[in-house]
């Protein structure tokens, strides 16, 4: 066994990718991708994720109290990668990288049309994680394409994993 000093969070990956949209007070959406995400109870069903301090999505939901998560498959690989290095703080990805919305049924914040799947989360609790924020969501409405979800994925959802670094592909097969 080698000890793992360097990123040890990593032995929990591959983790799939989500992007969290998420709206500020004037209305104005964002979209950051996360890699860290992870259900915490199903009754209330209640999701959490971990989101840095700094970021922009982190002031947004704790103004609206509310994020979806958008589950994107591998077509929108590039995206997910754009949304996870440019912060909203500079830029607005959905004008500038052509992202469209979709309203949400539940929330005002809107979804990210394209996307295979997706939860409206209002915010349940938050709590402090040392350089993230640990968000809990409850989920308000869930939905998954039929073509690739039946009570669970099937193979034929091209679902985007994250490994690390610039490290991305499918769950190892056995
Ligand atoms: C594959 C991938 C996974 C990521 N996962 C997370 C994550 O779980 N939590 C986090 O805070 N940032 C994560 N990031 C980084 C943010 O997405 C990135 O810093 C983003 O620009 C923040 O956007 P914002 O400031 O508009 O909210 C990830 C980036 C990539 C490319």
């Amino acid at each position: 066994m080698q000890e793992v000093r360097k990123y040890p969070y990593r032995i929990l990956h591959p983790s799939m990718v989500a992007i969290i949209s998420t709206m500020d007070l004037s209305g104005t959406p964002n979209a950051c991708t996360v890699a860290w995400s992870m259900p915490v109870s199903s009754n209330p069903p209640l999701v959490a994720i971990a989101l840095q301090k700094k970021h922009k999505s982190t002031k947004n939901i704790e103004e609206t109290k509310e994020f979806v998560i958008n589950i994107p498959g591998k077509p929108m690989l590039e995206i997910a990668k754009i949304c996870g290095s440019v912060s909203g703080w500079e830029v607005n990805k959905f004008q500038k990288y052509h992202l469209e919305e979709q309203p949400s049924k539940a929330i005002k914040t809107p979804r990210i049309a394209g996307s295979i799947g997706y939860m409206e989360c209002t915010l349940f609790a938050k709590y402090d994680g040392g350089d993230h924020y640990i968000f809990v969501g409850e989920i308000k409405v869930a939905e998954a394409d039929e073509r690739y979800f039946k009570e669970t994925w099937n193979e034929n959802a091209e679902l985007i994993f994250h490994y690390g670094g610039d490290k991305y592909g499918k769950v190892v097969k056995y």
